[in-house]
């Protein structure tokens, strides 16, 4: 029967400015997914990792959107899949969104095809809805399209993917996990209009930055003033990290996602790897274990490696 590899990249949603509706895709780290397809109308899944992620279909992320897919195709087929995650669940740099991405186009590959990416995001957002309660496309856009994206609207889903400079991406993850429920559930649900004005100035303005490859407006655009205040105490050193990142050079940054990771954006490699030593030293001063990542933007999204 077909089976396809694919590596489904991490992601960094919300790009501090743009809760919900923007998001880019990383090099490292990434899940490696296969898939293979079957005549019985079932999904049955393998984990390849130490994990432990529920193996029942209806209760998996990748499993909801194989589900999703086949039902939509009258059950005419099944799925096998074997995943091996490399990017820890809850660590805010787009876990279930790689699974749910990469279970999308790997299904799609499969299947010659047939889909376009706007209805892939449509069947992996099936698995974000799972994994966080509400259907957000922030990670599963650029998982799919690559590069950043802005996910205008998802009812009507209408994404548009935007240009970028070449950015360095380094991200620190403390061993601590937040699960996108809760920091979605601490939130307040009314903001006030004068920080409603100035937030969406800095997504116009970061939106603007990436497209006329302005690195200074990238970098006084990266400011959030309704999410992080919030979430930022779920982060042990949060303030410290960006602060010492900022002074060592980097262009901005701020909560991966829902956290705890923290991502700075840096112009060249050697800014991003002094930011990488500086997040290092934040989190041996405070004594919780961490995981630094220097990488940088990936163009192309979830990836077809092996296939036959
Ligand atoms: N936009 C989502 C949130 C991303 O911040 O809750 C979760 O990774």
């Amino acid at each position: 029967m077909k089976r396809v590899i694919v590596k489904c990249p991490g992601t960094v949603a919300n790009l501090v400015c743009g809760f919900d509706v923007l998001g880019l895709a990383l090099q490292e780290p990434a899940d490696i997914l296969e898939l293979q397809l079957i005549d019985e109308p079932v999904v049955r899944i393998t984990n390849r990792d130490a994990y432990n992620l529920p193996t029942e279909p209806e209760k998996n992320v990748a499993g909801v959107v194989l589900l999703s897919i086949m039902q939509h195709c009258n059950n005419a087929f099944g799925f096998e899949v074997a995943i091996e995650k490399r990017i820890k669940p809850g660590s805010g740099i787009g876990s279930s969104a790689a699974s749910a991405a990469g279970a999308a186009v790997a299904a799609n590959y499969l299947l010659n095809n047939q889909f376009t990416k706007e209805e892939l995001v449509q069947f992996a957002m099936n698995g974000e809805k799972l994994a966080s309660g509400v259907k957000h496309a922030d990670n599963i856009a650029p998982g799919i399209y690559g590069g950043v994206t802005l996910i205008r609207s998802i009812y009507p889903l209408d994404i548009i993917s935007i240009d970028a400079p070449s950015l360095f991406v380094t991200v620190v993850h403390p061993q601590i996990e937040v699960r996108t429920s809760d920091a979605r559930q601490i939130l307040k649900q009314q903001v006030q209009l004068k920080d409603a004005i100035r937030q969406w100035g800095n997504v116009a303005g970061l939106v603007a930055g990436f497209m006329k490859g302005d690195y200074e407006l990238i970098g006084r655009s990266l400011e959030d003033v309704i999410i992080e205040p919030v979430r930022s105490i779920l982060i042990p050193g949060f303030d410290a990290v960006k602060k010492d990142c900022i002074d060592a050079g980097a262009l901005g940054g701020g909560i991966s996602g829902s956290g705890p990771s923290i991502f700075m954006l840096s112009k060249d490699a050697v800014t991003a790897n002094k930011v990488a030593a500086v997040m290092q030293n934040v989190y041996q001063q405070i004594g919780i274990d961490h995981h630094v990542y220097v990488t940088a933007i990936n163009k192309s999204g979830v990836t077809v490696v092996e296939e036959g």
